[in-house]
């Protein structure tokens, strides 16, 4: 089948060589002309492993290719994707106006009886609206599909080609058998297929991150109580992994969630609740959010600990950390990914900069993009290069490189023996083994043995004594 993917970002031009890759002739459409013209180079502007080499081929096959024309998407194609971008407004709402522009430039250019199949993340009710629009513009009839998207990047071609499930929100069954037909290679493998509404398919997406979002901020929440009582979250998380109802995954204790999706769904899910009159539902992912923006500002707190200089917990506004010289290990949201949106390493590295720290960045894969979202930082080398006589070394992305960073090698550079490990980045006991102060979100608080930590909790349990 032919069909044109609107919007070749990270969904949209991993979708794009999928869809190739599973036998269709695709041509991808953005406005961003350097973008449109790398990809057909075969390249893509982020990271992505695999992608590289299947743009190539599907490019080289010439099955796949890339413009900045809806006039030849139109022409192209009868089936069009849509996986432009729909960021998150300061109230939280998300901003629906790339899909706006997207579906209006397209139907300006049908030429008959067509459909539109959005990818986006987006609230209940925009498949409506946008079919609005499409019908103002174009006197042909279009159909309209919403089928979320939930790959994870790192990981996005095997997300795209093995997906768990494939969601289609539909109003016809023309617009039905459409979809059966072009995915038909991943059903024929197994892939299970939920037909919908357009309402429920769009809320899917959003609930599935809330989930996720959710799932996370109640595990750093156990972490803090661990914490505070002398308790391993890491066994608590192992523990409670085992258990089928919860599952292993998104259990571990850490820094909180970050990147392009999850904080902007959590907030876009809640503001869309609130307006809808579903008050408690928008309190709850309120505060799972709040809950996690505030992890940032108890790291904070814990490399100033590691450095020697106390940050309080309100609003610190003095250069409480000048002089002090922080190595900030990983910039990316997550290993896997050179994305640094909203990425909670990069937003505390920037915190530190602004207490008057100076702070050097190492990413192995996120530099270039780091630098750009945050040029008043440092950026280094390599990891041992930002450490290099530094007062506190912080580890905010767990990439497999720094696992394997010898604590000895660390100290070699002359920085000061302690680390703040903020997403089980490192193995703790190994550092301490080697000297060093290991200040860890899942680590106790306080340094006591397990009986001496038993025993306080009695006397906690007991109530004060008489
Ligand atoms: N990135 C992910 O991991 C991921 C996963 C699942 C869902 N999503 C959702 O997919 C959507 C896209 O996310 P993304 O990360 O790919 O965004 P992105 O910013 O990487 O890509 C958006 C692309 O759309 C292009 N664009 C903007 N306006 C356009 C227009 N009018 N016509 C054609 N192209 C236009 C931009 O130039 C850009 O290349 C969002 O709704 C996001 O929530 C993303």
């Amino acid at each position: 089948m032919r069909l044109s993917v609107i919007g070749c970002g990270h969904l949209g031009a991993v979708h794009a060589a999928c869809m190739a890759d599973i036998g269709h002739e695709v041509l991808g459409v953005d406005i961003d002309e350097g973008k449109a013209e790398m990809l057909n180079s075969g390249k893509a502007c982020f990271h992505e492993p695999g992608l590289d080499e299947m743009l190539s081929r599907h490019v080289a096959a010439g099955r796949l290719r890339f413009t900045t024309s809806f006039a030849e998407a139109a022409k192209f194609a009868t089936v069009h994707f849509l996986g432009v971008a729909t960021p998150g407004l300061p109230a939280g709402t998300y901003d629906l106006s790339q899909l706006r522009t997207a579906v209006a430039e397209l139907a300006l250019h049908v030429t008959g009886s067509a459909v539109i199949i959005g990818k986006s993340t987006v609230p209940p009710g925009t498949t409506a609206s946008l079919g609005a629009i499409a019908a103002e513009i174009c006197r042909h009839n279009i159909d309209f599909v919403w089928n979320p998207e939930f790959l994870r990047e790192g990981c996005a071609i095997q997300d795209t080609l093995m997906p768990d499930r494939i969601v289609i929100g539909v109003a016809s069954d023309a617009a039905e058998a459409v979809m059966r037909d072009i995915y038909r290679p991943l059903t024929d493998a197994g892939t299970p297929l939920v037909v919908t509404d357009f309402d429920t398919a769009e809320l899917v997406k959003g609930a599935a991150n809330a989930f996720l979002a959710t799932k996370i901020s109640f595990i750093n929440s156990m972490a803090d109580i661990c914490r505070a009582v002398g308790a391993d979250a890491r066994v608590l998380a192992e523990a409670l992994g085992m258990d089928p109802r919860i599952g292993k995954s998104f259990l571990n204790a850490g820094i909180g969630y970050g990147g392009g999706c999850l904080p902007k769904d959590v907030r876009g899910l809640a503001a869309f609740a609130d307006q809808n009159g579903v008050h408690k539902t928008s309190e709850l992912l309120m505060v799972v959010d709040e809950f996690n923006t505030t992890r940032r500002a108890d790291v904070v707190r814990m490399v100033g600990d590691a450095a020697g200089v106390p940050v309080p917990t309100h609003s610190p506004t003095d250069r409480l950390l000048a002089g002090k010289r922080i190595a900030v290990w990983g910039a990316a949201f997550k290993p896997g990914t050179d994305d640094v949106r909203d990425s909670p390493g990069l937003d505390i590295a920037c915190r530190l900069h602004d207490l008057g720290a100076h702070v050097k960045v190492y990413d192995p894969m996120a530099m270039g993009n780091a630098l750009e979202e945050s040029p008043q930082l440092t950026y280094a080398d390599s990891a041992l290069e930002a450490a290099r006589d530094a007062d506190a070394v912080l580890v905010a992305t767990a990439w497999p490189e720094f696992a394997s960073i010898s604590p000895f090698a660390t100290k070699a550079v002359g920085a000061s023996m302690a680390v703040v490990d903020a997403c089980q980045g490192i193995d703790n006991s190994t550092w301490r083994e080697a000297g060093w102060k290991v200040l860890s979100l899942t680590n106790k608080l306080v340094e006591a043995s397990p009986a001496a930590a038993f025993a306080s909790l009695r006397t906690a349990a007991a109530g004060p004594a008489d």
